[in-house]
């Protein structure tokens, strides 16, 4: 077993017979997240929906810790869209001051592992507090590549092509002849980044959410009816085990590796 996984996947456990069936040598490079569910995981407990939050950013970091230890570069977390505004109050409120202890609690963590945090998504509206903290975490874990951890905050997938359009008419001397793909990716919120080769999505729903619609084109989406705050390790884990079974083709007829 890979040495960073001693210890944290227990013998003779599901996850270990899961990791047994990992290829080390063809990971994802890059796993986006839709964490559902938080919601309903509350009602079902006759909790206040805070609660689901709560236990939400506990799944936040396990999935973190596993995505280190098997050796993900890339791990992209839904946590705020552009739509959850229209919540109640308490509750938007809640969900930035829970991001903004969890930045405060684990940034020692993410210095020792060598993990980077980036944000994507309109930085404004995000209360200042929470804005200085995430800037903060961005500045001090900078230079670090182990795992990116990329935070979409007020994300919305057709705003980042928007903003893309926006800031590609604005630079005086673009070329448009020479406009591509590859060009209109790098006006991108995710240009440093890869494209995600597995989006996992909790609580069953089939939708993407105005989440990466432009990254996720050749994506192998991955859904399961757990709800976020019961996500662990395990699932993870079987994500893995199941885009290893699957042939990428890209629209070709032979399967691929990665994308050309
Ligand atoms: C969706 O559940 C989840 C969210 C809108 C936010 C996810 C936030 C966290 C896990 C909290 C902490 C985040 C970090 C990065 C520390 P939902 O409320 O839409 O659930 P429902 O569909 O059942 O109502």
């Amino acid at each position: 077993m890979n040495e960073r996984l001693e210890g944290f996947i227990k013998p003779g456990t599901e996850e270990e017979s899961l990791v047994k069936q990992l290829d080390f040598s063809s990971l994802p490079r890059h796993i986006a997240v839709i964490m559902d569910g938080n919601g309903r995981w509350a009602k079902k407990r006759r909790l206040p929906r805070i609660e689901g939050h709560r236990a939400g950013s506990e799944s936040v970091r396990e999935v973190v810790e596993t995505c280190g230890r098997v050796g993900i570069k890339f791990l992209t977390l839904y946590a705020f869209s552009k739509e959850n505004w229209k919540r109640p109050k308490k509750e938007v409120a809640t969900l930035w001051r829970l991001l903004e202890d969890y930045l405060k609690r684990e940034d020692k963590v993410l210095v020792e592992n060598k993990f980077r945090l980036k944000i994507i998504g309109q930085r404004d509206p995000i209360p200042a507090s929470v804005r200085r903290e995430l800037e903060r975490v961005e500045e001090l874990t900078r230079n670090n590549d182990r795992l990116t951890i990329v935070l979409a905050l007020n994300y919305g997938g057709r705003t980042e092509i928007v903003d893309a359009v926006k800031r590609i008419l604005k630079d005086k001397g673009f070329e448009h002849d020479g406009l591509d793909e590859e060009k209109f990716s790098s006006f991108l919120y995710t240009s440093d980044i890869p494209d995600p080769d597995l989006l996992i999505r909790t609580s069953g729903e089939l939708r993407v959410s105005n989440f990466l619609l432009w990254q996720i084109a050749y994506s192998e989406i991955w859904i399961t009816k757990e709800l976020w705050p019961d996500f662990r390790k395990k699932h993870l884990l079987q994500a893995l085990v199941d885009y290893q079974k699957r042939e990428r083709r890209f629209g070709d007829i032979y399967p691929h590796k990665e994308r050309n």
